[in-house]
């Protein structure tokens, strides 16, 4: 396995791959590399002859400093899975490689997409995420990019840039790996405490409630979301950023029921934020 640091290095062996005619796949990530994380490497190899790796936690997506200090890091540990995996090269930039320009920052947004859940409760997110993924796009030049859907907002985002901005590339997305007790994987989850990651549990209960509740015929979106809420508030220590359901296409919120609906939400568990949404199909 690679692993590089430098843009240039970067360049080289991509030029390379591509004259040989490989095709590439990419799966960006903040590192601390959990199951879910090599899914998207599985998938990867599965579908292109060289995958990358990205490890880079990028401080412009964070709109709050303390959660960027805060994030985990494990590049050790990150390196041995992916050399385990199979990956072929991992590139591990610094901040400066990154943003060697401060003074003329470029913001790329979908106001659209972002009107709602992460758009609007972490302002200025996704613009630190789309800059720092068109950048990675261009430097790995990927046939193919792999996402969780777990950030499934990110992941319609990202999909949307690609196709607005004519980037020559697919954007594949792959299904939420979860814990035994259906709680979705995050690198977060590793800063929960005994308690709280208990507590957690809360969030596929509630996701089975509201199947639940809809199967036993329940329409009205707002009492639905009411019944969701006082159920995760039944944790001392949740608190809830936003619970919102949306069309998955568009992002804008159901007035009802009906065909297939995002639920989303954001909650913090104690100090940590976790999010996770699931599209529920509803037959009338
Ligand atoms: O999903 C993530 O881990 C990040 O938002 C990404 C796509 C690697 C960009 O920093």
């Amino acid at each position: 396995m690679i692993v590089v640091s430098e843009i240039q290095e970067l360049k080289n062996i991509i030029t390379d791959w591509k004259k040989a005619g490989l095709s590439i796949g990419f799966c960006p990530t903040m590192g601390s590399l959990h199951a879910g994380h090599l899914d998207l490497v599985e998938r990867s190899k599965k579908e292109t002859n060289k995958t990358i790796v990205s490890i880079f936690v990028n401080p412009t997506q964070f709109n709050d400093p303390k959660d960027f200090e805060n994030y985990p890091i494990n590049t050790n540990a990150d390196l041995k899975l992916c050399e385990e995996k199979g990956v072929d090269l991992v590139f591990l930039p610094d901040v400066k490689t990154m943003y060697p320009e401060t003074k003329t920052p470029i913001l790329l947004s979908i106001p659209e997409l972002q009107k709602h859940l992460c758009g609007r409760t972490r302002p200025g997110h996704f613009e630190g995420v789309l800059q720092i993924v068109s950048k990675l796009f261009h430097l790995t030049e990927p046939n193919k990019a792999f996402f969780g859907l777990k950030d499934y907002q990110q992941f319609r985002v990202i999909s949307a840039m690609v196709k607005n901005l004519n980037f020559p590339l697919e954007v594949v997305g792959v299904p939420t790996r979860r814990e035994e007790d259906g709680l979705a994987m995050s690198s977060r989850n590793v800063r929960l405490t005994e308690k709280h990651r208990e507590t957690a549990n809360l969030i596929p209960r509630m996701f089975a409630l509201a199947n639940k509740t809809i199967l036993g015929g329940e329409r009205d979106i707002h009492l639905l979301k009411e019944i969701l809420r006082d159920f995760l508030l039944t944790g001392a220590s949740v608190r809830i950023d936003y619970l919102e359901v949306v069309d998955p296409e568009n992002l804008q919120p159901k007035e009802k029921l009906e065909g297939e609906v995002l639920l989303a939400l954001a909650v913090f568990v104690g100090e940590v934020r976790l999010i996770d949404n699931q599209i529920i199909s509803i037959q009338n």
